[in-house]
This record gives structure tokens, sequence and C-alpha cells, in this order.
């Protein structure tokens, strides 16, 4: 499979199970970007909510929006790939709408999804069908009460084994839901969205606020598909409201990069003392692009081309040029947690060669991922010679240290598979990174990317 480490390439090789990265001279180069996962799931889910016809161009093509994909078509819609370059797929989807989707006749497979699961139980939640979701033996591992509770206030019937805490989980639908006034407990923006999805089938006007704001893209993507959605900030922070039965429109969409893909070529050039890297087409939401400003905090070197604004339907990208930089620490908080989420571990490789004692506060949604990311991030750089400390929720990273190749473990986690890969850009001798392939779970060809900018 692309996107897998494979025996072919000269410098980052697969061998027993694992991906040998070593050090590079130079990193030099256009890198071209996966379709942004988050945006991809979501592209999905509304088209199959709208009657009629609807196009993404440039979806993320990893395993995780693949997995979407397939419970799109188990609903009775169809799904249809029209282009695409393994990195990025185009697709046709035709949907009877929400009225006319089919319960599905099997087990909903979300893999190692969690997008895919919570906001396909939002989506569910209000349809008038049986349904049971599961996933990989990682996303059974990863709670739903943060879903199974909203959702049923507003009336949908929800299950999950171990009291409710873990996947497989079972929704049974009901129409009309009742509509909600609710706060999220820990800022979540795939809750968020669980619930706004289910909002469009509830009674009256939801609400769902939240303390600390995260990625805001189901927002603009039901607005750009017609659905009124209106600010409700209060004193619980940032809100939004949507009115039940309100249709959702088909559109054609195209998919921006994605930018926490684009963050593992940031911080390689960043960290690489003879760097200089172009990322083309980057996402640069508001709200998603904290990796790119922390990193800036940092002194990382990063030119951002002019923004090209969004077309009504997509989201603003830009063009961003990173060059070698001598990075300082820096001390992050809960609100930068939550806006740069999936890229914190990258963010940590970059504080083992920035000067001083980067702290993060507040991270521990980050054992909630994939894997229990603050053990895997510390175990990982640890071996590779980094001096990291996880106390609690909270990291600290003195640097800057000279990283030595060593065998780091991904735990299967992509966003850990590809930190560890980039470390073995840096340090000396031979990074062997186990269990490489679930960087395809997010980057297809994130291996093939990694030779082709070593110069
Ligand atoms: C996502 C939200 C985040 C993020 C995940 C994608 C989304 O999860 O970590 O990779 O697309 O809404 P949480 O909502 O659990 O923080």
């Amino acid at each position: 499979m692309s996107g897998t480490a494979t025996g072919t390439v000269a410098s980052s090789t697969r061998d027993s199970g694992g991906a040998i990265v070593r050090p590079a001279e130079r990193l030099r180069g256009d890198v071209r970007l996966p379709g942004d996962k988050s945006i991809s799931h979501r592209a999905l889910l509304l088209a199959a909510l709208a009657e009629g016809e609807s196009r993404i161009s440039g979806s993320g093509d990893g395993e995780d929006v693949r997995s979407t994909a397939g419970i799109v078509a188990a609903l009775g819609v169809e799904v249809e790939r029209i282009g695409g370059d393994g990195r990025t797929v185009d697709y046709r989807v035709v949907s009877p709408g929400a009225d006319g989707l089919e319960e599905p006749d099997g087990v909903l497979d979300c893999g190692n999804s969690g997008t895919t699961l919570r906001l396909t139980t939002g989506l569910l939640a209000g349809l008038p069908m049986t349904a049971v979701l599961t996933g990989d033996p990682s996303l059974r591992r990863r709670p739903v009460a943060r879903i199974i509770e909203p959702l049923r206030s507003m009336g949908a019937v929800l299950h999950a084994r171990r009291n409710d805490s873990l996947p497989p989980l079972t929704v049974v639908g009901r129409t009309p839901l009742r509509a909600l006034e609710y706060t999220t407990p820990t800022p979540s923006a795939q809750v968020k969205s669980a619930i706004l999805l289910a909002a469009l089938r509830a009674d009256g006007r939801t609400t769902v606020h939240e303390r600390v704001a995260t990625r805001d893209h189901t927002e603009r993507m039901l607005r750009a598909r017609g659905v009124r959605v209106e600010r409700a900030d209060g004193a619980d922070g940032v809100g939004w409201s949507v009115e039940g039965g309100e249709q959702v429109r088909a559109v054609a969409e195209s998919i921006p990069g994605d930018v926490s893909a684009a963050a593992f070529w940031l911080v390689a050039a960043a960290i690489h003392p003879d760097a200089e890297l172009t990322i083309h087409g980057v996402g640069m939401n508001p709200t998603r692009r904290a990796v790119v400003d922390i990193l800036r905090t940092m002194g990382g070197r990063i030119d951002e081309g002019p923004e090209r604004p969004d077309d009504g339907v997509g989201e603003p990208t830009a063009d961003l040029t990173v060059r070698s930089s001598l990075l300082t620490a820096v001390d992050l908080g809960p609100a930068d947690v939550a806006a740069a989420i999936d890229e914190i571990p990258v963010l940590c490789l970059a504080a083992t060669q920035a000067r001083g004692v980067t702290t993060i506060h507040g991270a521990g949604e980050l054992r909630h991922k994939e894997s229990d990311r603050l053990v895997g991030i510390a175990a990982g750089l640890t071996a590779l010679g980094a001096d990291v400390t996880v106390d609690g929720d909270d990291i600290r990273i003195a640097g800057p240290t000279s990283l030595q190749g060593a065998v780091t473990e991904s735990l299967d986690d992509h966003r850990l598979a590809m930190t560890f890969a980039i470390a073995g850009l840096v340090a000396s001798g031979q990074t062997i990174v186990d269990r490489p392939a679930s960087a395809a779970i997010s980057y297809p060809g994130f291996f093939d990317e990694l030779e082709r900018v070593r110069t």
C-alpha cells in the first residue's frame, strides 16, 4: 500500500516491520498534502444528508476517510471514486437525502477513526433506524460516554460496552429528537459536531457551548449547505445554534490540504540545519492553524504566501515556505492544546530542539487519542535522547538535545509514527519506527514524500 514504508527506498526502509530513517543532509522541495481529514469526513457525511449529487474534490484518501466513505455507502448512498492520485481522491456522492437513508444491514466499521464513530453516531441519532458501530482495537479503547450523554438527552437510545463507556456502540435513532442546550465538558470538535448533526433532526433550537474553542468545520460546512448556524456566545464561552428541520443542500466542495499533515514538514524543516520546504495549498482555517502560529512563536521561519480565500463552500488556503530555524521554548496551555490537539506530538519534537524548557499544561485529552499520546511521545522522544517529563496531564521538555537514532514505538498511532520518522531526519545514526504502516491512516504516501524531500 502506498503510504507505508517500503523496502525500495534508500534511506527510509522497512525492516522486519519497522521503518528505518537515516539523517538527511539537506531537505528541499515542494510538498503536496493529502486532503484535510476532518473536512473530508464531514463532506461525506453531509453529502449523505443532502438529497441529490454532491461532489468532493481533493478528499483525504487515508484509511480513516475510507472508513467514513464505507459507512455512507452502507446507508444506501451511492459513493463513487471518480479520480485521485493516491494522496487525494475525488468523490461523486448521490443520496436520497436524510429521510431516504437505509438501515445498515451489518455492523458499521469505523476502523481507527474516532471522528467517523462520533460524527456518524450524531447523524444516526435522529434517524429511524438501529445501527451498531465498532472499530479496530485502538478505537474500541476510546471513550464514547461523551457522545452518549448528550444524544441520550435528545431522546436517542444508545448503549455501549463497559457501562456505556467503550465501543462497540448501538444507536437507536428517534425522529424528531428533543432540542438541547449543552456545554461540552471537555473541548471536543467531535462531540460538538455530533450534537450539531443530531440537531438537524430535533424539534427546536439546539445550542452547543464550548468553554475552549475547537475547530469549526462543521459549523462552516453546514452554513455552506444552506443551514442557518447562529453564534450563541455566552457565559459558557463560544456557542453555536441550529434549528431542527433545516435541510442540508448538496454542493461541490474542494478540500484544502491537511494542516495537521503539513505540521510534520513544518517541524522537519524548522529543526533541520539545512532545509527549505514549500508546502502547497495548506488549509488556513483560523481554528486549525495554531501549529503554524506556535512554531512561529518558537522562532520558526515560516513564510505564508497570499491567502486564497474560501469560495463560499471551501476554506482558505495558503502556500507555506519553511526554513531551518533557531527555536526557543514556549509555554502552552489548555486553549493551545485544544487548538493544536493533533499537532502536539510533533510540536514536542520541535521542543526537543528548542532552547529552554517548553511546558504544555492540560494535555490530558492526548491520552484518549489513537494511543495514549502522552505516554507514547515521552517514550519515543526519550529513547532518542530527549529530556521529556510527563507529570499528570502536563509535559515538560528541556532543549536543545542532540537526538540519537534508536528504536521508537509508534503504538500503531499514525501521528506518533510520523513524528518519530521526522525525528529520524535529524537524529544521528539510524532511527527505527516500529510498525510505521499506521501513517496511511491520515497520510498515504508520507514515507515516499520523506524520501523525496531529502536531497
Ligand atoms: C477532530 C477533532 C479532534 C481531533 C481529531 C479530529 C474532528 O478530536 O483530535 O483528530 O475532526 O472533529 P476531539 O474532538 O476528540 O478532540
